[in-house]
């Protein structure tokens, strides 16, 4: 079972990519399922089918036409319930005691019930062994990055506050009801807590298995080049492979057109601006995502609605490998392994350089900030003992060498200086070492 993702900015055609493979797959045979996590509900649109079914069900799978079948994610009522206590819990929670304030900040953003019920429909989808492949259409790249980084930072504070409610449950539950009137955890709501707790750790492990891979839908125009950059970097970030890059929306090229009918006909100007610009797109693509396969989608003269103008457009594809569709995902995560007396503790991070990244060791923890998004990694027990003795980013990889050592190792930023990597290698300026 493959789980293949498709994400990029807001309509560069990710609903109809994921629709025209999902169509492709199943009738090569595999076993197919298409569902949506957004919800501006367009894959019906796309499909040609009204896949609306009732909230209280969580949407039901509707065959579209054999081996193909298709669903419209919509919250069912348990669980907007279910997680509403939780979360209203959290919120009290925090109002009234001393809440580590990381913490605190990172709860601000709870989830909604929306994007956790997206996540458990699919861990349900994908544990029911009926599929081969689920193909995931997912909201524009922000949400969908808000989506993907959810389960393990969910899961953290979760896990994070259940020592807290223990503490509270022993010392002050006879009193403070009375007393503070200090939210005290029922034993459903430790329960419920611990629950979700473990089921986004579930989604995490499944999203970072080598099962599962995201690809970019992108469209070869600047703007949307330097967003889909932004998003590769930001996947790696949370641990997300992606295996394929689509260019969707390539115009056919105006002068190849003009010389079959002759060679005497002019290439129509406006298209043939537009064959440059596109070309310079598709230039830039491939360099910035230099080894990960690149596959072009051509501007069709209509909109490619229903099963058969989507297989259509699949069979268009140029660079695309059906196989890719059930093979193991190469993984190319988090990895930690021994230099030396040293551990190097690695993690893709690429598109950046040194001066991008923030490090802060806190404790069992290493914070990695990358712009706007930030990824608290739990520390392997080894590395717990070690302090960080330098960090770089090189080759689109984030290294960071960690010696056994009592000493506490400061918090730092990667700053651009000359020094040696991780292997003990001389950098040059610009690729950073930790300070301190
Ligand atoms: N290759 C293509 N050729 C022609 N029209 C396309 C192509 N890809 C997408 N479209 C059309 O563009 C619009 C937006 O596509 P959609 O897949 O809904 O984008 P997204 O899901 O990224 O918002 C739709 O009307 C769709 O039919
Ligand atoms: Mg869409």
């Amino acid at each position: 079972m493959r789980i293949v993702l498709f994400t990029g900015k807001g309509g560069v055609g990710k609903t109809t990519t994921a629709a025209a493979t999902a169509v492709r797959a199943a009738r090569s045979g595999l076993a197919t399922l298409v569902m949506s996590t957004d919800a501006a509900h367009s894959l019906g649109d796309a499909l040609g089918r009204d896949l609306t079914t009732t909230a209280e069900s969580g949407g039901a799978v509707i065959e579209v036409e054999p081996g193909l079948h298709a669903l419209q994610v919509s919250t069912p009522h348990r669980v907007d319930r279910s997680w509403r206590v939780v979360q209203d819990y959290l919120l009290e929670l925090l109002a009234t005691v001393g809440v580590d304030p990381v913490v605190a900040e990172e709860l601000t953003s709870l989830p909604g019930a929306e994007e956790i019920a997206a996540l458990l429909e699919l861990r349900a989808r994908a544990e029911s062994g009926r599929w081969d492949l689920i193909v995931v259409d997912c909201a524009p790249t922000a949400e969908t990055l808000r989506l993907l980084a959810l389960p393990e930072a969910l899961a953290w504070h979760l896990e994070r506050l259940l020592p807290v409610q223990r503490g509270l449950l022993r010392s002050l539950r006879p009193a403070a009801a009375a007393a503070t009137g200090m939210p005290l955890p029922g034993v459903e709501v430790a329960a419920t807590v611990r629950g979700w707790a473990t089921q986004m750790r579930d989604v995490q492990r499944l999203l970072t298995s080598e099962q599962a891979s995201v690809r970019l839908v992108l469209t070869p125009e600047r703007v949307v080049i330097a967003e889909s950059r932004r998003t590769w970097t930001s996947l790696s970030l949370y641990g997300f492979v992606v295996d394929q890059v689509i260019v969707n929306r390539v115009f056919p090229d105006a002068r190849a057109d003009a010389q079959a009918r002759g060679g005497r006909a002019r290439p129509d100007p406006w298209r043939a601006a537009w064959n440059a610009a596109q070309q310079e797109g598709l230039a830039e693509v491939l360099e910035s995502f230099a080894g990960v396969p690149v596959a072009t989608s051509p501007y069709l003269a209509h909109e490619p609605i229903g099963v058969d103008a989507l297989a259509a457009l699949a069979a268009d594809r140029v660079g695309d490998d059906p196989a890719t569709l059930v093979s193991p995902v190469q993984k190319r995560g988090l990895a930690v392994r021994r230099v030396g007396d040293d551990y190097v503790l690695s993690l893709p991070l690429p598109l950046v350089d040194a001066a991008q990244v923030d490090l802060k060791r806190r404790d069992e923890e290493l914070l990695v900030v990358v712009g706007d998004h930030r990824r608290v990694l739990t520390l392997p027990a080894v590395l717990k003992r070690c302090t960080v003795r330098s960090a770089a980013v090189r080759d689109g990889t984030l290294r960071v060498r960690f010696t056994p050592d009592a000493s506490v190792w400061p918090p730092g930023r990667l700053v651009p200086a000359a020094g040696t990597d991780d292997e003990g290698r001389p950098t040059a300026a610009g690729e950073g070492s930790a300070r301190g």
